[in-house]
This record gives C-alpha cells, structure tokens and sequence, in this order.
C-alpha cells in the first residue's frame, strides 16, 4: 500500500531505474508497420499529430477510491522513457531508408512524410538474417552471410553492441514479416539444446528466433509484433530470466482479433450461445502478400484462432458453446493495400434456443492500429527492465493487452478478455508504484 506523493507518484516508484538517458528502439522488418511506428513517433514529437491510440502516451490511470479524484496520465504515474529519447535503427533485407519504405508502404499520405523526410533518410537498414525457407513470398537482397546460425546471431549481438554504445538502454521489436508455421521441437526445450541447433543449422530455428536470442543474449526485451514462434518457447524463457531479459506473447492484437476479445466476453456474460463466428479478411499489402502463402497463413491462423475457445471456456458451458464453428480467412486483394476490410458474420442465440446474427464490419487501416501498439510495448518492456521485480520474471504476462497469443508461465491458460488484460496492466502498474489495487468492489461507498 503506496502513500500517495504529488503527481501520483508513491514510495514504490523509487525501487526504479529512473529512466534517464537514451532508450534504443531496434525494429527488426522495415516495413508498413514499423515506419508508420518510426514517423508516427517523429510527428508526435513534433507536434504535427496526436499519439491515438497509445495508452502509454494518452492513457490515465485511476488511483484510490472513485471520490478522490486522482487520475493522472500513466506517462506521469509510472517513469517510462519520453518520446525525444527513443533512438530508432533497424534491420531490413531490402535496403530502403525508413522514408522510401514508409513511401512505399503509402501508409501515411504524401504531405506528412515530406515533412518528417530530412529525418527518416537517416534511418537505414543493417542488413538482415534471413532465409527464404521460412517467409516464401520474399527475395531478401541485403542479407547478412553466416557459416552456420550460431554465427548469424553472433553477427546480429555486434549489431546491439555496438547501437549500444550510442544509447542508455535497447529494446529490440520484431515488425518483420509472419514466417513459416513451425512447432517447438526438443531444440527449443532448453537453451543448451537450443545452441547446439545453432551450430547444426536446425530448420526449426527460424531468423526470428535468431534475433530474439541474440536481444536475450544481450540482456535486450524483445518484443514480438508477429505471429511466428519467436519467444515462447522453455529456451527462451530460461534465457530471458537469465539475463533479466523481458518478453511478452506474439501477434499485435489490432482489428479483428481486437474487436473479437471486446465481443466474446460480451456474449459470455449475458450467457448467450454461440452456434458459429465466420471471420474474413481482405487486405492488399506487403503482410497480405506474405499471408497469401499457405504457410505463413497457417502461421497467422493458429494465432487467431486460440481466443474464442479461451474466452468461451466451452468445457464449463457446453450448452452455449461446445458446437461453435469458427472459421478465419484472409485474401490477399491489392487495391486496397494497408486498409484492411474485415466482415465477422456471428450466430448467437438467446431464450430457449432463438437465433440471432451480428454482423461486424471493419474497414480498418492495419498499420495505423499497430503503430501505437509498437511504441507502448517498447516503453513498457523497457520499464519491465527497469523494475527490480519484474525484470528477472521472463513473461511478462501483463503485456498480453497487446497480443493475440499471450505467453504465461507453464500449464497456465492465457486471459484474452480485453478488459481483463487492461485490468491486469494497469494493476500491475499500480502494483510496482506501491499503488492499492482496484478491485471494483466498491461497497465502501456504501458504508
Ligand atoms: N498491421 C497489423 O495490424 C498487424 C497486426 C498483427 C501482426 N502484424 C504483423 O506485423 C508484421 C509486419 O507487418 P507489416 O504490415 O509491416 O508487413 P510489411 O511486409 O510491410 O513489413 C515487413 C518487413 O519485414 C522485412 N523482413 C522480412 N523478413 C525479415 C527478416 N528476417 N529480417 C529483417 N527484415 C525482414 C520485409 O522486407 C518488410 O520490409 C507482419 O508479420 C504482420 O503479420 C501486423
């Protein structure tokens, strides 16, 4: 129980790491996603836009009861890093500067970026670690070459080593493309078995996982912003523990999926069934292109899948939901390049038995929900690494707000409900300041 100081601040706040100094961002894939993070974040500083859709940026956070009226803006509650001392660099296996990949990605319209040019010229990719093996759709041209995967990720720790020299703290956040499906297999079960897959080339050792290891390696969080099997794996784990490494699930939670977790919880409170939830997609650019092979689809599809069976709990309610059909498509169509269309069509009944349809229909802009998603996982891992408590935990499973599979600790089921993982983040927050927790019980109002 935190006594409260000016500001929000409160006794717990001083076990952590102020967070002076320069925070490296190292974005691996500089594609739409991540150059609309990149010039999201240089507007913003510059005054041109507002962070929407940012909780680290906008986000408040309520502290004590109802009628004390204390609310201050997360950013002035917890220390987290402010926006002029993020530093980007990144890797990328084309060699386009942030400006001409934003300008291709057409993202962001053409008036903004010349605006933000002079700076985003000088963010330009290192090359990358890449194998066609796991992402088919894509011809990589600036691409590092190694005798085996353990010198790849020796390669990939000089590159944070020496981006380490230029800054105070690095984070590094996966925002490449989705890579082939691949099943954890005795290679990923500890790290010994993992480095020995290093030396012998193991094709279930995919180039995420190289940079992943070499973050860990480095004592970096990493963040993975795509659906591919990166981090969550025992190796991983033991690895992020060890080096006071954070980590945090996969797959930025942003249109359907997002709307899905806000959506089920709906139904299953009101005790509403299920009969089927038909799920499609169109979207035209670069991700819809790698999603278009069946491979990498797969990839995407288990990651969207999982959430409606871990929201619905069917073993407990069987008369509601033990026969749901769910099904996923995405379609490549390039017309509409970054703006997604996605239509849910989901049976429900009622009473007795009635059925009844919802129809969703989203025309969202891919890239534009990600970025915000980008900027507040970097800042919190990097405050996770900061927090003598949280540090040393491996997952960090209050970042599941964010991802379509959250990662937690072994044999526990992952929460998707939206409004659980906003609570469960912002207790969190509360919890490392030495902050009550809020618990909405509320009847000491009624006292
Ligand atoms: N936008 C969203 O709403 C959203 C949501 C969830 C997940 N994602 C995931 O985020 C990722 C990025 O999406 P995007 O729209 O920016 O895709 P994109 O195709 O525009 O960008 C991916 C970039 O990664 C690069 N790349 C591929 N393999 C690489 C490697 N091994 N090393 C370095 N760079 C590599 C590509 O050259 C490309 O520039 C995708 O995996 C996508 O599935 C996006």
């Amino acid at each position: 129980m935190g006594t409260e100081k000016q500001g929000g601040q409160t006794a717990g706040a001083s076990k952590i790491a102020p967070a002076t100094g320069k925070l490296g961002v190292m974005v691996v894939g500089l594609g739409a996603v991540a150059t609309t993070f990149i010039a999201g974040v240089e507007a913003v500083r510059r005054g041109l836009a507002k962070p929407i859709g940012s909780m680290t940026q906008m986000g408040t956070i309520r502290l004590g009861k109802r009628t004390d009226n204390n609310t201050p803006r997360v950013k002035d509650f917890v220390p987290l890093a402010d926006l002029k001392d993020v530093v980007f660099t990144g890797w990328d296996i084309f060699e386009d500067n942030v400006y001409e990949s934003a300008a291709h990605a057409k993202v962001l319209d053409e008036k903004l970026l010349d605006q933000l040019k002079p700076y985003l010229e000088t963010i330009k990719p290192l090359p990358a670690v890449f194998d066609q093996y796991y992402v088919k759709r894509l011809h990589g041209t600036h691409v590092k070459k190694g005798k085996n995967k353990r010198d790849l990720v020796n390669q990939l720790r000089a590159d944070i080593q020496a981006f380490k020299k230029t800054v105070d703290r690095v984070v590094v956040i996966w925002c490449a493309s989705t890579e082939i499906y691949i099943k954890a297999t005795d290679v990923h079960q500890s790290i010994e078995a993992f480095e020995k897959g290093l030396d012998n080339d193991d094709i279930a050792i995919a180039p995420s996982q190289l940079y992943a290891y070499a973050a860990l390696s480095e004592g970096v969080p990493f963040a993975n912003g795509a659906p591919n099997l990166t981090v969550d794996f025992p190796a991983m784990v033991e690895l992020s523990k060890r080096n006071a490494a954070p980590i945090c699930g996969r797959d930025f939670k942003t249109g359907q999926t997002m709307m899905k977790t806000v959506l089920a919880p709906a139904f299953k409170a009101r005790l509403l069934g299920v009969s089927g939830w038909f799920s499609t997609n169109i979207l035209g650019n670069r991700d819809g292109e790698v999603l278009d092979d069946p491979e990498s689809f797969k990839t995407k599809e288990e990651s969207k899948l999982g959430s409606l069976d871990y929201i619905f709990q069917p073993e407990l309610y069987p008369d509601l939901y033990k026969d749901l059909y769910h099904k996923i498509r995405i379609n490549y169509y390039p017309p509409r390049g970054d703006d997604k269309e996605a239509w849910d069509n989901i049976d429900i009944f009622g009473w007795l038995g009635y059925p009844m349809q919802i129809k969703v229909n989203f025309l969202c802009r891919d890239s534009i929900l990600a970025a915000p998603i980008a900027l507040d996982l970097v800042l919190f891992l990097d405050l996770a690494k900061r927090t003598p408590e949280l540090r040393s935990l491996g997952v960090q499973e209050w970042l599941s707000f964010y991802l379509k599979s959250p990662q937690t600790a072994e044999g526990l089921y992952p929460e998707h409900d939206l409004f659980i993982q906003s609570m469960k983040l912002k207790n969190t927050l509360r919890h490392i300041m030495g902050a009550e927790l809020i618990t909405h019980l509320g009847l000491e109002y009624y006292d």
